[in-house]
């Protein structure tokens, strides 16, 4: 019986009873996230019915072919929490700057930053694709946001959750007190909860990584994939199996499911990138559900969640996971590796440039 299961409502006002001073503006920004996501999944869910599959013509500010979905699930966000006075300004990759609350609405007390959908790549070939949400405190409440407001350390969040579009729709959720996994009746329109306190194991056999970049990977992320491929007649002494969707969120709903680790570390594919996510609304919230959830989440060298971020749509290499495959990552980078590697004649990565630390 779904009335016996705990809504995304319910839930959230049971947490909020934990801090008897806390308004409620922060639930409210929850749900209006939560009423996105509805929307986008029906949208996602309709594909061709909807006409919402194929490209609009346009270049976003990260130089990608925004999709229609990139589109309607970016004005989906904003409409959704624009009105609600809980938010003072809000980040998308769909946009190149902040975007400023029109004038009838009140400034609140948050920053919402978003990836509206991740895994743009999967939308027409009917593969799981996500939306992806960071929340933090506004440093001006009251008033409109600047870029220099979004510039804080991941572990500033206050909230962090992402939705998968799949065969299921479900919301995974912390607002700082473990990860919680909620299921959309599509019939009844709500998310109840289905699993809660979502662990990743420390250990893991399963890795995921864009292996086709291989030839500009960094020798550490060579040699820690090397050693997986060797499997159990490696120095790992076990056999790995790999996993790769292109939906950051699919693998993060993978890896909070059954374990594992995923990569997608800073190489010199192009120089002027320092990875392909971005870190406000990719790695940073993903970042704090897999710290919740027990499992650590890297750039690489050092936590992600304190890297100071400079720019708002900024890109840094991004590896989580089982917490001892990171820790073990992190060590093979802090190691320095000859400059002759006759397999990789990137000037980039001799000695440890491209990942010293606080680069
Ligand atoms: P987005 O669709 O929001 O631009 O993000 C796509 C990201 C992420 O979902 C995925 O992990 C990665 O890009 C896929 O990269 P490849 O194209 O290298 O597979
Ligand atoms: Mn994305
Ligand atoms: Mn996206």
């Amino acid at each position: 019986m779904l009335t016996t299961r705990t809504t995304l409502t319910r839930f959230l006002i049971e947490e909020r009873r934990r801090h008897p001073n806390s308004s409620g503006e922060f639930n409210s920004l929850i749900l209006d996230v939560a009423v996105a996501c509805k929307v986008i999944s029906r949208q996602v869910s309709l594909g061709a019915l909807a006409g919402v599959i194929g490209k609009v013509g346009e270049t976003n500010v990260q130089g990608e072919q925004q999709q229609k979905l990139d589109v309607i699930a970016n004005d989906a966000f904003i409409r959704a929490s624009e009105w609600g006075g809980a938010v003072a300004g809000m980040v998308s990759e769909e946009l190149d700057e902040p975007y400023t609350l029109p004038e009838p609405y009140p400034k609140g007390r948050y920053l919402l930053l978003f990836d509206p959908l991740d895994g743009s790549s999967n939308i027409d070939v009917n593969v799981a694709v996500g939306s992806v949400f960071s929340i933090l405190k506004a440093p001006h409440p009251g008033q409109d946001a600047t870029a220099a407001d979004f510039l804080q350390k991941g572990v500033e969040q206050v909230a962090a959750g992402y939705a998968i579009y799949g065969p299921a729709t479900a919301l995974v959720l912390t607002v700082g007190r473990g990860v919680h996994e909620f299921t959309l009746d599509q019939t009844v329109g709500e998310f109840f909860l289905t699993r809660q306190f979502l662990t990743v194991p420390a250990q893991a056999s399963e890795f995921a990584i864009n292996h086709s970049n291989r030839r500009f990977w960094s020798p550490a992320v060579r040699r820690y994939v090397d050693e997986c491929l060797q499997g159990s007649a490696g120095p790992r002494g076990k056999d790995y199996n790999i996993r790769w969707v292109a939906s950051m969120v699919a693998e993060v709903h993978r890896i909070l499911t059954r374990g594992g680790v995923f990569l997608y570390p800073r190489d010199s594919k192009d120089p002027s990138r320092p990875g392909r996510l971005r870190l406000l609304y990719e790695a940073n919230p993903v970042g704090f559900i897999i710290e919740q959830a027990g499992g650590r989440a890297s750039t690489g060298l050092t936590p992600v969640l304190e890297h100071q971020p400079t720019a708002i749509h900024e890109r840094i290499g991004f590896v989580f996971g089982a917490k001892d495959e990171v820790e073990l990552i992190e060590a093979y980078h802090r190691e320095s590796y000859p400059d002759t590697d006759e397999s990789l004649d990137i000037p980039l990565y001799a000695h440890r440039g491209l990942f010293r630390s606080g680069d």
